[in-house]
């Protein structure tokens, strides 16, 4: 399984976002493909909490509106950034909320879900509730400023929020009162023992976050898994499902999404029960991708609940209907990315939305940058310099002059792959034919190991052999020799062919054009699409999904070396990267600063106007809080 972390549907995504999950989660699940393995890979947008219920106030609409119209805006800058999903859904589906209650209902019932009372923050201007993280204050454990209540930043330590000394809403700046409230708590302490041995058990992880992960469980706390919040999904309790205004925290739903998610797809498959063999058999592993913000819910929560379902907590139980659930084989989670030297935020204007840089850039353009420059295991800066450079130098002068140049002079001289003559080979030939025959292994392992970065550079490692070897068999200076010429040529198509299977993963649009530059018919690459689907459970709930054909042998080609035809017909080439004209640059950093002058003065004005009303005595909820809500996959800044 290949689980993608899901985006919440508060805002477009940006760079920031898909740089985390979305480009590695999608070079992985094409690569498992290309290797003949069998993939589902599910996400798709988180619609409950917090987050969504302050930006829906920030635009004047409800939730559920808010939450169908990001949905609709951020599955289509998924699918067009060539997202190979089999599944991309949302969490107000009617399956989501049944296969999340029927998961509450059995921890609950094999004792790991209780009931108690927790400290909630009240804001006294308007009675409402104010969320942990809408709360700052001082540190209690280290004595930084701006700690949140849920969280400080700079010890990294969770907080409740009553702990922080001197609270104040980031909202309008008033001191929150506290309130004792009933609450039903995820007992984490009486998971802890299986879950770190779990932990213990994994091999091959980043160390950070193996570190990370083993450190959550130095001290472990029960954690309320509802919230007094009129937004969520229903708790599946007498007395508390009509609850208007009691709902599961999102994160107790959210992480259930990857099994709603494969539900959903098996009951759109027809085959209702086909998500079984990912979930119940312990020799599926389910690679999770996302930002270094969610790996507590992956290595801990997430488990923990899994756990809890199975009855394989210190309080044992019974196993539920859709279980054993298999606990993931690997979290993979990716560092923060920035943007020009600053945090991304949506708020700020620090940012660079997917469908602005589709919209004036290629696809596979933006896809390359995140793959060469991006977040992987260290923080990683997005510069529009870099960004041009990147395309101009590697893209279009390495390796699309390469395409270009051999499907021409086949082109020109041949018309079709020309044959190759054993006898005629050199030794350059044949070592260059068996590097890029090895280098399925070596960058298919680097892959396999998350590390697509050094796959990347080891592809574009053969671009530049065979780029050296056009140099010094100048095939154009080749006269009177036909044999020697229909060999050189055909030993660069090969490599030329080779190249393009390992760069797929990274690159499916292009691959797809340097598959037919080469006179290859059919499908290489799969793309997604988008479907409007109806709600399986909730008629007249309609939606979009991405999904698509993802088969082996029919439009996913093999991991291999495959040996060009002599005789197919080589079209003349139109070239398939273009160079970005260096005045981008400074285009986009005006644009850029522009924005951020404006997003500031925006957010200044939101505070202000909160400040003043509350000065009123007027209501003051929502507005004003940084939009990017309660963590953001793959993002810095919150
Ligand atoms: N919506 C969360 C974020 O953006 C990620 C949720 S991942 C999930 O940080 F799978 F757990 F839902
Ligand atoms: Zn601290």
């Amino acid at each position: 399984m290949v689980n993608v972390a899901w985006p919440y549907a508060n805002g477009p995504r940006h760079i920031g976002h898909v740089a985390g999950f979305g480009v590695p989660s999608d070079v992985y699940a094409r690569y498992e493909r290309m290797k003949g393995n069998d993939v589902l890979m599910v996400s798709g947008t988180d619609e409950h909490g917090t987050p969504i219920l302050v930006e829906a106030e920030n635009e004047g609409v409800s939730a559920q509106q808010l939450a169908d119209r990001y949905n609709r805006v951020i599955a289509k800058d998924l699918c067009d950034l060539g997202l190979s999903y089999d599944l991309f859904t949302r969490t107000t589906t009617g399956n989501h909320e049944r296969v999340v209650q029927e998961m509450f209902k059995q921890c609950l019932s094999n004792g790991y879900i209780y009931k108690g009372t927790q400290k909630v923050a009240i804001s006294p201007s308007t009675g409402r509730t104010l969320p942990d993280r809408y709360i700052e204050g001082t540190c209690p454990i280290c004595g930084a400023d701006g700690a949140r209540g849920d969280q400080c930043d700079n010890c990294g330590n969770e907080l409740d929020p009553d702990e922080l000394i001197d609270p104040v809403s980031k909202i309008n700046g008033e001191t929150p009162r506290f309130e004792e409230t009933e609450h039903f708590f995820l007992d984490l302490p009486a998971l802890a023992e299986a879950n770190l041995a779990w932990l213990k058990t994994r091999e091959g992880w980043r160390t950070n976050v193996i570190n990370f992960s083993l450190g959550l469980f130095k001290e472990v706390r029960p954690r309320a898994i509802t919230r007094d919040i009129d937004w969520g999904i229903p708790i599946p309790v007498e007395g508390w499902i009509d609850n208007p205004n009691k709902k599961l925290y999102v994160w107790f739903d959210a992480v259930i999404g990857y099994l709603s998610a494969s539900i959903e797809w098996a009951r759109r498959q027809g085959d209702p029960q086909a998500w079984r063999a990912w979930w119940n058999d312990s020799s599926t592993p389910a690679y999770y991708f996302m930002g270094k913000d969610n790996i507590t819910f992956h290595s801990q929560i997430w488990p923990s609940e899994m756990l809890a379902y199975n009855g394989q907590g210190s309080k044992d139980g019974e196993v539920g209907e859709l279980g054993p659930l298999n606990l993931p084989e690997q979290v993979v989670a990716s560092e923060f990315m920035t943007m020009e030297g600053k945090k991304f935020s949506s708020s700020r204007g620090i940012v660079i939305y997917v469908k602005d840089i589709l919209a004036r850039y290629p696809v596979d353009a933006v896809r390359y940058y995140i793959s060469v420059a991006g977040p992987e295991s260290s923080d990683s800066d997005f510069t529009w310099s870099e960004f041009v450079r990147h395309n101009n130098e590697e893209l279009a002068a390495s390796w699309g002059n390469l395409v270009n140049r051999v499907a021409n002079l086949i082109n020109k001289n041949f018309g079709a792959i020309p044959e190759l003559d054993e006898d005629s080979m050199t030794e350059e030939d044949r070592a260059l034919l068996q590097e890029t025959a090895d280098a399925f292994d070596i960058v298919g392992g680097m892959i396999e190991r998350h590390r697509q970065k050094n796959a990347l550079s080891e592809a574009m490692r053969v671009v530049g052999d065979t780029n050296k070897y056009i140099s010094s068999t100048e095939p154009w200076k080749i006269k009177n020799d036909e044999k020697r010429l229909a060999t050189v040529l055909h030993v660069a198509a090969q490599a030329v062919s080779d190249a393009n299977h390992l760069l797929a993963p990274f690159l499916p649009h292009s691959a797809q054009k340097v598959w037919e530059a080469l006179g290859g018919e059919g499908t290489f690459s799969p793309l997604p699409r988008i479907e409007d689907v109806e709600d399986l459970d909730k008629p007249g709930f309609n939606y979009p999904i991405i999904t698509g054909d993802y088969v082996m042998g029919e439009t996913v080609h093999p991991w291999v070396s495959e040996p060009l035809v002599a005789g197919t017909p080589v079209p003349k080439p139109v070239p398939i990267f273009a160079k970005i004209p260096k005045e981008a640059v400074d285009e986009e950093l005006a644009r850029f600063d522009a924005e951020l002058a404006e997003r500031e003065a925006a957010k200044k004005a939101r505070f202000e106007a909160a400040k003043a009303r509350l000065e009123d005595g007027g209501s003051s909820a929502g507005a004003g809080v940084d939009a990017d809500g309660a963590g953001s996959a793959g993002v810095a800044g919150k």
